[in-house]
């Protein structure tokens, strides 16, 4: 059976976004931004404080670094030795499921066992050692309402995480009690932050000129600085970093695709943007147009953006890497002009993921600049999207020209890989060390 070509160039259409849609995207997204500065109910992001600002670049000594966001948890020694420089002491990583054998993330898994998971891990980090004092940054990439930097309230799980018992709850609290049920009484919580927040000020730890995170990945989601707000309780300079959370900016027009995922979402509603951009949903929104073109509307085939990444990198004659996956996956051999159809669809979907996350950059790049000339600056960016998806960077570059017109030469995106850690380490140290 063949793609009927007006069902297909249809979808197409659909994932979209011309230059002007653009416009009008990275605008809203501007104005949703003021309307948060100006009362954050008034916004469909929730604009987190951190409590702190940029690092001075003088933060040293050892710090313990918690990554917890994704499906992989991962703890780190590292020294910092000032200046821009660091080195990973140790490292340990461990995923949060494992299928077959446990799954920490699901409805029937508790805030015990995951938290005595994690604690598991740092005790692994230190080498049983319960002597030596260490203090800790937490990275929690989740929305959390903080009070200061060492104290953050699960609002909502995102990235379709379902634990019972974190939500409402201080991710530091639960982390504390696991590791004292542990006889860990000597690693200290002292700041916890958002991976966006870590990945800018290991970012700016690194290189001048940066004043915006972001994370590329599982989830989607950017910080800035925002010079205006200032508080007893934070540390750091040049006023207080934000945690926009836009995964949850809703002013944009979702396709018919990404309105039906987000109803069959383990939380319908939420988080609008990043169901249409990370990869945690770009092989779903694959999946179900795939379905669809073969009149199989409603079938999972399991597709994963790393599915959509490889059909990309397939330059075959034959596309033979192509064809085997959705053999793998789909359950059936595609006739060649099918599969370059499926691997256009791909292309698209990708693409489309990029610009719309270019456009938010240049909405805030537009709102530190105000009235004033944009500065000289890098985005800086981590996740696997950014890092590994083929036709993720270059259209993020080209998004960025098609919107800044003669500042384009001004901005740039950068990759501050592994930030998430090292940001941790460094947050510790300012909050020590303020
Ligand atoms: C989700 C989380 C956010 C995090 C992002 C990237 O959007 O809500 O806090 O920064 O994923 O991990």
């Amino acid at each position: 059976m063949a793609f009927n070509e007006e069902q297909f160039k249809e979808i197409v259409t659909e994932f979209t976004i011309d230059g002007e849609r653009l416009h009008e995207i990275a605008a809203s997204f501007r104005q949703d931004l003021q309307l948060g500065l100006r009362d954050v109910e008034l916004s469909s992001m929730r604009m987190l404080k951190s409590y702190v600002g940029l690092p001075g670049g003088k933060e040293t000594g050892e710090y313990l670094a918690l990554d917890f966001g994704g499906t992989n948890v991962r703890v780190f020694r590292i020294r910092l030795d000032g200046g821009g420089k660091y080195e990973i002491v140790k490292r340990v990583g461990r995923p949060l499921i494992v299928p077959g054998e446990y799954d920490y993330i699901c409805k029937d898994a508790t805030a015990e066992q995951m938290f005595d998971f994690i604690a598991e891990l740092i005790d692994e980090a230190i080498d049983g050692n319960h002597e030596q004092k260490f203090y800790l940054g937490h990275t929690f990439s989740f929305p959390s309402t903080q009070t200061n930097l060492n104290n953050a309230r699960l609002i909502i799980w995102t990235k379709e995480f379902a634990t019972q018992g974190v939500e409402g709850e201080v991710a530091n609290d639960l982390l504390v009690e696991a590791l004292k049920r542990r006889g860990v009484n000597n690693v200290e919580p002292v700041a916890v932050l958002n991976d966006t927040v870590a990945v800018l000020l290991s970012a700016a730890y690194k290189t001048p000129d940066i004043f915006i995170g972001s994370i590329y990945a599982t989830g989607h989601n950017t910080c800035y600085l925002e010079p205006s707000i200032h508080d007893p309780n934070g540390v750091g300079l040049g006023g207080m970093i934000l945690n926009l959370e836009c995964g949850n900016f809703m002013k944009l027009m979702p396709n018919r695709f990404d309105r039906e995922y987000d109803e069959g979402s383990e939380k319908p509603g939420e988080q609008r943007f990043e169901k249409m951009v990370s990869g945690r949903y770009m092989g779903e929104l694959f999946g179900m147009a795939i379905a669809e073109l073969l009149g199989e509307k409603g079938k999972k085939y399991g597709l994963t953006s790393v599915d959509m990444s490889m059909m990309i990198l397939d330059e075959s004659e034959k596309l033979t890497k192509a064809s085997d996956i959705i053999m793998a996956k789909v359950g059936r051999e595609l006739d060649f002009e099918d599969v370059k159809k499926v691997r256009e669809l791909a292309k698209v979907i990708v693409i489309r993921s990029a610009r719309l996350v270019a456009s938010s950059f240049v909405a805030i790049v537009w709102q530190r600049a105000g009235k004033g000339k944009i500065v000289h600056q890098h985005v800086a960016v981590d996740g696997s999207v950014y890092e590994k998806m083929p036709l993720a960077k270059e259209n993020i570059t080209k998004a960025l020209s098609e919107l800044l017109g003669e500042d384009a030469g001004k901005v740039d995106t950068i990759l501050d890989n592994g930030g998430s850690g090292l940001g941790a380490a460094i947050a510790a140290a300012m909050a020590v060390q303020k």
